[in-house]
């Protein structure tokens, strides 16, 4: 049975408004390089030590999982030891594959799955889970010749036959790195080549781990064209950086508390997680970091930049954020309607229909959160506008098995007048367990 979102014990709990934010934060592991680091290290030949690796519900899902497919998972004092099973030789299990809430892994594990000739697979999770379409990944790999059978034609649980992939040429019609990792990974076990163009650049962790181990792997302007391997060969060890979007909460909190002073460090600068660094920067807000520039065309990097955050708040004005924009801060997008309460004016947020795809409708709960605040949001078909007035009156959060919103209620009682209860706290759990002792410990 999946788990419910909401689970029955739900915690509710106050946040009071922050005198400031000071102190130094380390951010927990980085949640879409850790699911890819453990699904790498499954298909992997030779054993992989993954350090700093998210434990965390969704990236514990992504372990279950590789488990059940025949990967050897080790917890040891200095990190995950994984002994992976090869690229072609995935276990049928027994039993469905439960990811619970981790959407990363219901779209990534079936670009692998699908290549795997005799086996058969059934994926599920949790409600959340059930209603995110999984069409966006079950196209692209049937035109590679994947068997794939989907409840109403797109939803999960669904059933994968393992078949002989083909390479194909595809065109995304949105920006998604989870669909691109997906064919990614369907076009190491192909036949022939596969290219992948993308209408704006997303999260590149993929390439630059399949580049790291040797894969056949180019990119001119927006299309990145992959070959298959017979065996994928990651080095003997990988590092996990300090997760950006779960950094983004304090580093908001720091930007709106007068009178506050954070360094984040460590953290992951790469220029495709950077969107919600530029968007504040540009609002007015005081963050002083040393981020990656995007590459020269052709470039593919294959280590993971970090840098240190120095955060002060400031008053910040109103933006607009343009579809370009959207794939590189699209977990953080909340936030920026969050800190759009705190400017003077209004602020867009286009071309991020996306967010309707999330663990909720995160336009729709964003901005009922934000007006249950007494913020001023409206909902447009592809993202939504704010206008701000200086400040925030707080009231109540319901966080309905969100872990985003339920990290937005916490910073937005930080940042209010009345303070925020957030109802569900506990879905931070699912990529930040450690939220709440962290923000106490910077008040
Ligand atoms: C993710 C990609 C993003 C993001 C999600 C994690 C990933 O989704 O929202 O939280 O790890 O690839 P899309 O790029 O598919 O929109």
């Amino acid at each position: 049975m999946p788990c419910p979102a909401r689970v029955a014990g739900a915690v509710n709990v106050k946040i009071e408004p922050a005198e400031r934010i000071k102190g130094r934060l380390t951010a927990p592991a980085d949640k879409s390089i850790s699911h890819r680091a453990a699904i790498l290290a499954a298909i992997a030949d030779e054993p992989v030590l993954i350090t700093n690796y998210l434990e965390a519900a969704d990236t514990n899902s992504t372990l279950d999982a590789i488990q059940q497919l025949g990967a050897l998972v080790e917890r040891r004092d200095e990190g995950l030891m994984v002994r992976g099973v090869g690229l072609r030789n995935a276990q049928a299990p027994g039993a469905p594959i439960n990811v619970g809430n981790a959407g990363t892994l219901i779209r990534l594990l079936p670009g692998w799955l699908a290549g795997q000739e005799g086996s058969s697979f059934e994926l599920d999770g949790d409600e959340s889970i059930r209603r995110r379409p999984i069409d966006r990944v079950a196209e692209p790999l049937r035109l590679m010749g994947a068997q794939i059978e989907a409840t109403d034609e797109r939803f999960a649980p669904f059933t994968i036959e393992g078949s002989r992939l083909t390479g194909i040429d595809y065109v995304l019609p949105v920006a998604s790195a989870q669909v691109k990792s997906c064919l990614e990974l369907a076009a190491l076990i192909a036949e022939g080549s596969t290219t992948i163009t993308e209408p704006h650049p997303s999260r590149d962790h993929t390439e630059r781990m399949l580049a790291g181990a040797g894969v056949n792997i180019t990119r001119a302007g927006d299309a990145l064209t992959i070959g298959p391997t017979d065996e994928l060969t990651l080095p003997d060890q990988i590092k996990i950086p300090s997760d950006p979007s779960s950094a983004a909460f304090a580093i908001a909190a720091a930007v709106l508390v007068p009178g506050s002073r954070l360094l984040v460090e460590n953290c992951s600068v790469n220029w495709t997680r950077s969107g919600f660094i530029k968007i504040a920067q540009r609002m007015g807000a005081v963050i002083i970091t040393e981020l990656e520039p995007p590459p020269t065309d052709g470039v593919i990097a294959q280590s993971e930049p970090v840098s240190d955050i120095d955060v002060t708040a400031g008053p910040l004005k109103p933006t607009t954020v343009s579809a370009e924009e959207v794939p590189l801060a699209v977990d953080e997008l909340p936030l920026v309607g969050l800190m759009a309460c705190f400017a003077e004016g209004e602020t867009r947020v286009e071309g991020a229909g996306e967010l309707r795809l999330k663990e909720s409708d995160r336009i729709s709960a964003v901005v009922t959160a934000l007006n249950d605040l007494g913020g001023e949001a409206e909902a447009t078909d592809e993202g939504f506008v704010v206008n701000g007035h200086g400040s925030l009156r707080g009231g109540r959060v319901d966080a309905a098995g969100d872990h985003r919103i339920a990290m937005l209620g916490v910073v937005a009682g930080l940042a209010s007048e009345e303070g925020v209860e957030v109802l569900g706290v506990e879905a931070a759990a699912v990529s930040y367990p450690g939220f709440l002792n962290d923000i106490a410990a910077l008040r």
